[in-house]
């Protein structure tokens, strides 16, 4: 008997979790695989997180359910960072606590969305966005942003869309090409979204990771756009797997019964830990000190990658990635990213993860790990394209 497996569950693989794994066999046999593939700090948590997670754990509160929206002193001193950090009024109210990030996206695209709605994703964009999209029965329609357009998409390029899309998702600093846009810019996109009935979910799960630009959130431009952030990146607490959302009011109670269905609540302990991240002095000097590194990492594989290999790359102003254009040594980045791999043991990203159209000639390094293995994997990639480049 043949049972049933639904034609949505037929999602396409995360690649640089396919990468990762590829890694670690290769690391079962004794290798040391320089990990330029993953997105994720080598950093753990700010001292005072996990402080605040050691101190909670006898009270047995903490090992319970809290409500499905978030504790009240995560609620509040999310609330406070957007005071802080972007000089805006937030109510803790409109603010939703989620598991990671990636479960706001799930809950922005069921409340507000209908199946075979369109919604633009930039192109290239994070692959998730894509792969859930269309897991939950939407249509994804791309929005350029890649080489052609300097890296940044266009509010023409929107407006020329037709059938209008009924939502816009991007991100700011992007995922996979560091690039940060402009307040001008994102603010034009976040109005015409918001003049054009297009629910705007702005991705700024990078902010606070650039380098001598600002990160402007979407929140002061537009009252409808769902603004989606975590404490995955900056804070550097990944496997916490807590996330918020900034929602219009008309959107709390949705996004309430959502939660309270499909996850009942966010980890407690995760939540206490948040809670100590997001509001301790020292927490925040912490990791002002690991941007200090992310940004030594850009510039010892800016400096230390063959030309060849760094083809036409986008500027690396935000986040943790390099997006290089790879066409000058390979036509096939899933290929490029295996030998790599495999004969000089760093563990990249295929660009094929993040661009359909034009993937396979780019490949994503990602700079997060430590200042040493940068340098490790600089030095081994130049070896790797020497030889590869004489053997040709
Ligand atoms: C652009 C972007 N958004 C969201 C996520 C998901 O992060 P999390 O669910 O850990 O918050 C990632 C992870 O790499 C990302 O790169």
């Amino acid at each position: 008997m043949a049972l049933k497996c639904s034609s949505r569950s037929r999602l396409s693989s995360f690649m640089v979790m396919d990468v990762m794994q590829k890694a670690a066999q290769i690391e079962q046999l004794n290798h040391d695989v320089m990990h330029l593939e993953v997105g994720q700090p080598s950093t753990g948590a700010p001292a005072a997180a996990c402080r605040a997670i050691v101190d909670a754990l006898d009270d047995p509160s903490a090992h319970g359910y809290t409500l499905a929206l978030g504790i009240d002193p995560l609620r509040k001193g999310i609330a406070r960072h957007y005071e802080r950090a972007y000089g805006l009024q937030v109510s803790p109210e409109n603010v939703i606590v989620t598991v990671g990030s990636s479960l706001g996206f799930v809950m922005a695209f069921l409340t507000c969305f209908e199946n075979g709605d369109r919604i633009a994703m930039t192109n290239p964009g994070y692959s998730a966005y894509r792969n859930l999209m269309l897991s939950v029965g939407l249509e994804v329609v791309d929005l350029p942003a890649g080489a052609a357009q300097n890296w940044v998409p266009r509010v023409e390029d929107l407006a020329a869309m037709d059938p209008k899309p009924e939502g816009l998702i991007l991100a700011s600093p992007s995922n996979p090409t560091g690039v940060v846009l402009s307040a001008d810019e994102l603010a034009a996109i976040a109005r015409w979204c918001h003049d054009n009935d297009v629910r705007l979910i702005s991705d700024e799960i990078y902010h606070g990771i650039s380098f001598d630009v600002d990160c402007a959130t979407a929140l002061g431009s537009s009252s409808s756009a769902i603004i989606v952030n975590s404490f995955s990146k900056y804070f550097s607490m990944t496997g916490h797997r807590v996330g918020w959302m900034i929602v219009p009011d008309d959107l709390i109670d949705p996004m309430e019964r959502l939660a309270q269905n499909a996850v009942i609540s966010v980890p407690t302990l995760s939540q206490i830990a948040a809670t100590a991240a997001i509001t301790d002095d020292h927490a925040l000097n912490e990791l002002e000190g690991y941007v200090a590194r992310y940004r030594t990492n850009r510039d010892v594989l800016l400096d230390g990658l063959p030309a060849s290999f760094l083809g036409n790359v986008a500027p690396a102003q935000g986040a943790f990635y390099i997006y290089a254009d790879t066409s000058g040594i390979s036509a096939n980045s899933i290929e490029l990213a295996d030998r790599l791999l495999k004969e000089a043991h760093v563990a990249t990203t295929p660009g094929a993860d993040f661009d359909p159209v034009d993937g396979h000639l780019a490949l994503r390094l990602s700079f997060a790990g430590s200042t040493d293995d940068m340098k490790e994997a600089a030095r081994r990639i130049t070896a790797w394209v020497r030889d590869y480049t004489r053997r040709a």
